[in-house]
């Protein structure tokens, strides 16, 4: 399973890429907000900083909007993946482009049933919802395992992308269900790395080889023969 950075951060994103296990990215019209410069430019830099696949949001309205609105989104770079909601607008304008050899996500999936849609439309990958159906009182997870298991009963070749990850275990479990990729804020990515007993070992282990040091920096030199 990839895992992805679901940022529009630059910052957020090289710190995560220079640990080494940084898949791709993706974005949506809320983040790409809160970063308060010209969407453009945001896109541009990220495309350019990661090999990855890098999601852009579709904000069009209407079949022909969207549809042009992809095509100049995927024309940004090669590792560029047009996102598009799951409308019937957006079905349609995914299929248009699909056609064209243009990958698209299809997002806020909050269903099993959707997914199905978003697989005929030939969607590169679909987007459920974990943390946003969890917020309502539904079960992202079992959402995901059902649109997992169907997708591979079915022979799908659209990716799983389990996205609105809250917590490491929306990870492993999202992981364990299937997902081809987990896409997850960086507040949640960084929660992956973390342990209480891997900093308490590292300390040990530091301070074990500090107090060697201190001794054989204070030992008599041994005398030759
Ligand atoms: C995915 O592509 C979405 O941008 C994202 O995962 C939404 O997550 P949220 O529910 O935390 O906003």
């Amino acid at each position: 399973m990839k895992l992805f950075l679901d940022t529009a951060s630059i910052e957020e994103i090289r710190t995560v890429a220079a640990w080494g296990v940084l898949g791709g990215i993706t974005t949506n019209p809320s983040l790409v907000a809160k970063e308060g410069d010209d969407p453009d430019a945001v896109w541009k830099t990220i495309l350019t900083e990661i090999d990855g696949d890098v999601s852009l949001e579709v904000t069009a309205l209407g079949v022909e909007e969207m549809e042009a609105q992809g095509r100049s989104l995927a024309e940004m770079g090669p590792n560029a993946v047009v996102k598009l909601p799951m409308t019937p607008d957006g079905l349609a304008a995914a299929a248009r482009l699909g056609a064209d050899g243009i990958r698209v996500n299809i997002t806020l999936v909050f269903s099993a049933a959707q997914a199905i849609l978003a697989a005929e439309a030939g969607a590169y990958c679909v987007s459920p919802f974990l943390g946003r159906l969890d917020d309502v009182g539904s079960d992202g997870m079992g959402v995901l395992r059902t649109i997992c298991d169907l997708y591979a009963v079915q022979g799908y070749q659209s990716k799983v992308l389990a996205a609105s990850l809250r917590h490491p275990m929306h990870v492993v479990e999202a992981a364990l269900a299937g997902a081809d990729i987990a896409t997850m804020p960086f507040d949640v990515f960084t929660k992956l790395v973390k342990h209480p007993l891997t900093d308490i070992g590292s300390e040990r282990f530091q301070a074990d080889w500090d107090r060697l040091q201190t001794e054989l920096g204070t030992r008599e030199p041994r005398k030759e023969g």
